[in-house]
């Protein structure tokens, strides 16, 4: 059956590689871009108490059942899905989570590639010296500049691909194995240089409180769809990304403990992104709610203003830079895995169509901020759309289909023979919530949310 058969795209070499590379795919944009402006966006602490409700109590769980399920079928999520499911004699559709989470993993690519690409921008003009005792308006200026011109941003997303396709076709133990190695500490360091240089300045207490203070009369619907939405793709889940690379994990490593540690690591990285952001927010009298670009306008200003911060500056995008490249490799390998497996590609040739589709959609995603800022759907904005569907609606959804198959649908010997817990209140507590809570809460918050 499934369960013995190796991966033919080879295994991370120990645990601890597994867990670098899990956290590598975890954080990413979402921590350092996305979890600031989204809790600017929806009103603080509140948002960010519902946030973490969300990663403790269906994240980490369906990360396990993810991760499970990639060790036990050994291939492509796709193909593993469809093995799964039939050595579990149920109905052939639930092989639908691997396709709908390629397809999903294919969407986010498109656009993730277009902000890494700001990232990539903000090297050279940080390296420049453009940022040196900024003032926040020029730091607005500069980010609008960026992003209102489409052939600039359209470059740095082809750039950004290219990089992320060239790894992947690679293969994942190759180059980035080693790089984030040394990335990711060197990424935790200058969080926490910045998150000083924060505790330091003015608007502290005004940013700890806006992040950890809870007004819940700011909570809507939506928010909450928002936090949902944001726990998925925070942590890689419900497209498979944590499920591929779980299929390359040698079989004596404990899940459970893996799937915690990678989420505290990714946990804490958005809680310092969110600490060293606002209270430069607050000390410059900007906007919390400011969107997709505060991060790039925000940053600046406290580099400009740090000893030596031309060097740190240019160093944290750097960072940011590899952080979002470790996350997007794991966003194409699903489908590119399924390829290999399937229809006889090679590698290479699998990761460049991938990239190639990726990047004509991400196209879209450059015009939305510029030439397409007015056409709207929805009040929204084509990235802003397509965002919403993958992260709000497919992730979600993905992780409710994941639960209801693990919970209900497989044999219970074949899933504590693979996650082999060995406290057995844990794994009780762990079927519960796959059972019950997270598929209702899940339904319940995108059902309210949406309607
Ligand atoms: N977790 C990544 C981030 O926070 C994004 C991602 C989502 C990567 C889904 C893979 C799969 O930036």
């Amino acid at each position: 059956m499934a369960a013995e058969q190796n991966s033919i795209h080879g295994l991370w070499r120990n645990r601890w590689l597994f867990i670098l590379a899990a956290t590598g795919s975890a954080v990413g944009l979402g921590n350092i871009w996305k979890f600031p402006y989204i809790t600017g966006e929806n009103g603080g602490g509140a948002f960010v108490l519902v946030y973490l409700f969300c990663i403790c109590l269906i994240g980490l769980p369906v990360m396990l059942a993810e991760v499970m399920l990639g060790r036990m079928g050994r291939q492509s999520p796709i193909n593993t899905m469809t093995a799964i499911a039939k050595d579990a004699g149920a109905n052939r559709l639930w092989s639908g989570i691997g396709w709908m989470g390629a397809v999903a993993g294919f969407l986010i690519l498109s656009f993730y590639s277009v902000i890494a690409g700001w990232a990539l921008a903000y090297i050279f003009r940080m390296a420049g010296g453009m940022f040196e005792g900024a003032s926040a308006e020029v730091a607005s200026t500069t980010f609008g500049n960026l992003v209102g011109n489409p052939e600039v941003l359209l470059a740095w997303h082809t750039i950004f691909m290219v990089i992320t396709i060239a790894v992947v076709a690679r293969g994942v133990n190759q180059g980035l194995e080693k790089a984030i190695r040394i990335l990711m500490p060197m990424l935790f360091v200058l969080l926490f240089l910045l998150l000083g240089y924060a505790l330091s300045s003015d608007g502290f207490s005004q940013g700890f409180s806006f992040l950890f203070s809870f007004d819940f009369s700011k909570l809507t619907g939506e928010s909450i769809v928002v936090a949902l939405g944001h726990a998925f793709f925070t942590l890689s889940l419900g497209l498979g990304a944590i499920m591929a690379y779980g299929a390359y994990m040698p079989s004596d490593v404990s899940i459970g403990k893996t799937v915690v540690l990678v989420g505290i690591l990714d946990t804490l990285v958005a809680l310092a992104a969110g600490l060293a952001i606002f209270p430069i927010v607050f000390a410059n009298g900007m906007e919390p709610g400011a969107g997709p670009g505060l991060l790039f306008q925000t940053l600046p200003i406290a580099f400009g203003q740090m000893p030596a911060g031309t060097l740190f500056g240019t160093l944290f995008f750097v960072l940011i830079t590899f952080a979002a490249w470790s996350s997007s490799i794991s966003l194409a390998e699903p489908i590119v895995a399924w390829a290999v497996e399937s229809k006889g590609m090679s590698r290479a040739h699998a990761a460049t169509w991938v990239g190639v589709a990726a990047w004509v959609l991400g196209i879209g995603t450059v015009l939305s901020f510029n030439l397409w800022s007015d056409y709207k759907v929805f009040d929204k904005t084509l990235f802003d759309l397509l965002d919403f569907l993958t992260t709000n609606i497919l992730l979600p959804l993905g992780g409710l289909f994941i639960a209801l198959f693990v919970g209900w649908v497989m044999h219970k010997s074949d899933v504590a023979a693979e996650v082999r817990m060995s406290n057995p209140t844990l794994y009780k507590a762990w079927m519960i919530v796959l059972k019950f809570i997270a598929p209702v809460a899940v339904a319940v918050v995108l059902i309210n949310g949406l309607l």
